[in-house]
């Protein structure tokens, strides 16, 4: 298992490598499977703006096309007095993968809040809804 500190290290420093020249707004994601390995992702971000990728997707995707399936925890990580929790788009992305993991959120100046997915997304539609 990884260490929570080592997981929001991972986070902050995905961060650092955000692409967002039309937001600036810069996310971090670090994702721990099962085995305590942990994957990466920060947001990147397109001229079409619409074409912009989320860091938690980043992360996620990265993991899946490297063959890793379960999941244990998601750190994701923005340097505002605020937090960002993930996006609508991710959280039905991250149920379908991930199911009710922790999901924390933190910023570099040490502040941070857990909240589980069933919590961030209640009555979700998934692949039981198609029955
Ligand atoms: N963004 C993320 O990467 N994750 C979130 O959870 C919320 C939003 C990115 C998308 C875009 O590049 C920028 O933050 C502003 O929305």
């Amino acid at each position: 298992m990884a260490t929570l500190d080592a997981l929001i290290a991972a986070a902050l420093e995905a961060r650092r490598r955000a692409h967002a020249p039309f937001s600036r707004f810069l996310v971090g994601a670090a994702l721990e499977d099962t085995e305590g390995r942990i994957h990466t992702g920060c947001n990147i971000e397109n001229a079409t703006y619409g074409l912009t990728v989320c860091a938690e997707r980043v992360a996620l995707f990265k993991a899946v096309s490297d063959g890793i399936a379960g999941f244990r925890r998601v750190v994701v990580a923005t340097d505002t007095p605020w937090l960002t929790p993930p996006c609508g788009a991710c959280r039905q992305v991250l149920w379908e993968f991930c199911g009710d993991i922790e999901v924390i959120l933190v910023n570099p100046a040490g502040k941070q809040e857990t909240h589980r997915m069933k919590d961030l997304f209640p009555r979700a539609f998934d692949a039981s809804t198609l029955g």
